[in-house]
């Protein structure tokens, strides 16, 4: 599934106050890239979702994105059961409320009973069970590379029979500093790895 457009400096705008917040507090090593939650946003916009299910919340700079976006998503189920994270998520983004509900799994998610229309990926799917909430028209957005999450899927779906052909949209090759140092000295340079983010919206 294409974007309707590039992300816009509305979508930049949205992407960096979440990535700026999340980026300076702890266990941000895991967090989103600027550069999928540019393009999140970019999708919010287009697909209007009235119900997101989260799968992998980290310390949470995917939740805020979603509950202070303009788009006004009604209803946001995450999932986390690290206790980093958890207790990262305390703090963040605090308690479940109406709009928010966080649950340790898949299983529990199931138990909710509700179906979405926007399901995210930025964790692990270990559970198969969890492929119930697949239904056909649900959009999927997965964050990083996650080839075998990805693939994983698509493999799960054909057998239903439903399609999900993902659209990559990866961040371009930047040179920036490795955390390596050359003689224990001298920060040594990298491109970037081929990050980004996957969207798919699943079909019969
Ligand atoms: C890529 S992270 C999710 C990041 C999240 N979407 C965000 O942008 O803040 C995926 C999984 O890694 C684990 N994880 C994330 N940050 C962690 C940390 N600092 N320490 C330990 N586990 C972490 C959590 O279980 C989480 O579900």
């Amino acid at each position: 599934m294409e974007l309707s457009k590039a992300p816009t400096n509305q979508d930049k705008q949205i992407a960096a106050a979440a990535y700026n917040k999340f980026s300076q507090l702890p266990g941000a090593q895991h967090i989103a890239t600027d550069f999928a939650l540019s393009h999140l946003s970019r999708l919010l916009f287009d697909i209007q979702p009235k119900r997101v299910l989260e799968m992998g919340a980290g310390i949470g700079t995917i939740t805020h994105l979603l509950i202070h976006h303009p788009v006004a998503i009604g209803k946001i189920v995450s999932t986390e059961n690290n206790q980093f994270c958890l207790q990262a998520l305390k703090e963040n983004i605090g308690k479940s409320t109406d709009q928010w509900t966080l649950v340790p799994d898949l299983p529990a998610v199931l138990e909710l009973g509700f179906t979405y229309d926007l399901i995210i990926i930025d964790g692990i799917l270990d559970d198969a069970r969890g492929y119930a909430v697949f239904q056909n028209g649900v959009v999927c957005f997965v964050e990083g590379i996650r080839k075998e999450i990805r693939d994983a899927l698509i493999n799960h779906l054909a057998s239903r029979p439903l399609t999900c052909q993902f659209t990559s949209y990866i961040r371009p090759p930047k040179l920036r500093f490795s955390k390596k140092r050359l003689f224990g000295l001298i920060p040594k340079l990298k491109y970037q790895t081929k990050k980004g983010c996957h969207i798919a919206r699943i079909a019969n």
